[in-house]
């Protein structure tokens, strides 16, 4: 029987990779996927080409806060697979109402109909960023919330919402944690894609404080492999962390893409840090790996030089986005 299957923020960087691996090849063929995206200056319609004329695939443009809409698209699926969200940090510090709007109010709208419709799992994709800083060490899933950007808050409110369903209603929710993800699609506005793209311009890159900040980096196929896991396999009212096992520190990571672009530390600019900025994030992945036998598979370095090169051969995708954000 086809599992249909309603994907928020699915025209966004995770979401539509997600969307694009359950239609493809390697996806698992008996689902239907309908995203529902409201296609903010993150979402782009392109990102979902690849799956556009499958005939297990609609595109529903609309906001997550919109409780008709979502009422009646939560009685036509089984599941739901929860992305959208405003996803970035500094935004947030510039000012945090979309960021309360759509992912905290947005989720309470999705997870309230999830619930009056009967929906079989719903999978709210988290971040790690929930749980604040951490010196040493790494986060399991039973670690307090302190998130400390309004961002981050937002995100830690909905994991909060998405869980009290499950407790008062019994609804089959479960959450994700993820570390950074990095990989093809991904908004200039983000580091990793930011700094390739100026370096490939010729451009010079903006490097927070004393660039110590650390962060553990996930390739979006690992991230799809594990919300695959949670969403098969997972058990209700479960948090599961995510990460890739490789953490750098920001002044490695631009290392590193110097040497992918041919650049050097004159390419650098070191600017004002970031207000309240997390010195280190670090999840640990027992649970996931143990109960749900998940791995990260991609090495970091192969990765980086593959995302390198889909920027080198795709202008088409970014140059108008970075001309519209004035990046
Ligand atoms: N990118 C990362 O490194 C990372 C790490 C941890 C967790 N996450 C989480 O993963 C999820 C996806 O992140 P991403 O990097 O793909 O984000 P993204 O910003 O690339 O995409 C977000 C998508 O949500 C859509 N959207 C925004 N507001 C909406 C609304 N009100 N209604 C409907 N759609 C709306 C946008 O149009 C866009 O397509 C987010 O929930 C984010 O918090 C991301």
């Amino acid at each position: 029987m086809t599992t249909k299957i309603l994907v928020t923020g699915g025209a966004g960087f995770i979401g539509s990779h997600y969307v694009r691996t359950l239609l493809g090849p390697e996806g698992p063929g008996d689902v239907a996927v309908t995203v529902l995206d409201k296609l903010t200056y993150a979402g782009n319609p392109a990102n979902l080409d690849a799956v556009r004329g499958h005939a297990a695939f609609a595109l529903v443009e609309g906001d997550i806060c919109d409780a008709d809409l979502v009422g009646r698209l939560m009685a036509e699926h089984d599941e739901v697979v929860h992305f959208a969200a405003e996803s970035h940090v500094d935004r947030s510090i510039d000012g945090g109402a979309e960021f309360v709007r759509t992912n905290v109010v947005g989720t309470h709208t999705l997870i309230d109909a999830a619930h009056r419709s009967g929906i079989d799992v719903f999978v709210h994709v988290s971040t790690d960023e929930v749980y604040g800083s951490i010196d040493e060490g790494s986060w399991p899933e039973t670690d307090p919330l302190a998130p400390n950007s309004p961002y981050s808050a937002s995100k830690a409110s909905s994991d909060l919402i998405a869980l009290s369903y499950q407790r008062t209603h019994g609804l089959d929710v479960r959450v994700t944690r993820c570390s950074n993800n990095y990989g093809h699609h991904h908004f200039p506005e983000k580091v990793i894609p930011l700094f390739i793209t100026n370096l490939l311009d010729g451009k010079r890159v903006p490097l927070y404080g004393d660039g110590g900040n650390v962060r553990d980096w996930l390739h979006i196929d690992d991230h799809v492999q594990g919300i695959e896991l949670v969403r098969t396999k997972g058990r209700a009212g479960e948090i599961y962390n995510i990460g890739g096992g490789t953490e750098l520190s920001n002044k490695e990571l631009t290392q590193l893409l110097l040497d992918a672009c041919g650049a050097d530390w004159d390419s650098v600019e070191y600017v004002t840090d970031r207000k309240g900025h997390d010195r280190r994030y670090s999840v640990d992945c027992t649970k996931i790996g143990t109960e749900l036998g998940y791995e990260p598979k991609k090495d970091f370095k192969v990765g980086l030089a593959e995302t390198v090169q889909w920027y080198r051969d795709h202008r088409d995708w970014w140059e108008p986005l970075k001309d519209k954000a004035a990046l």
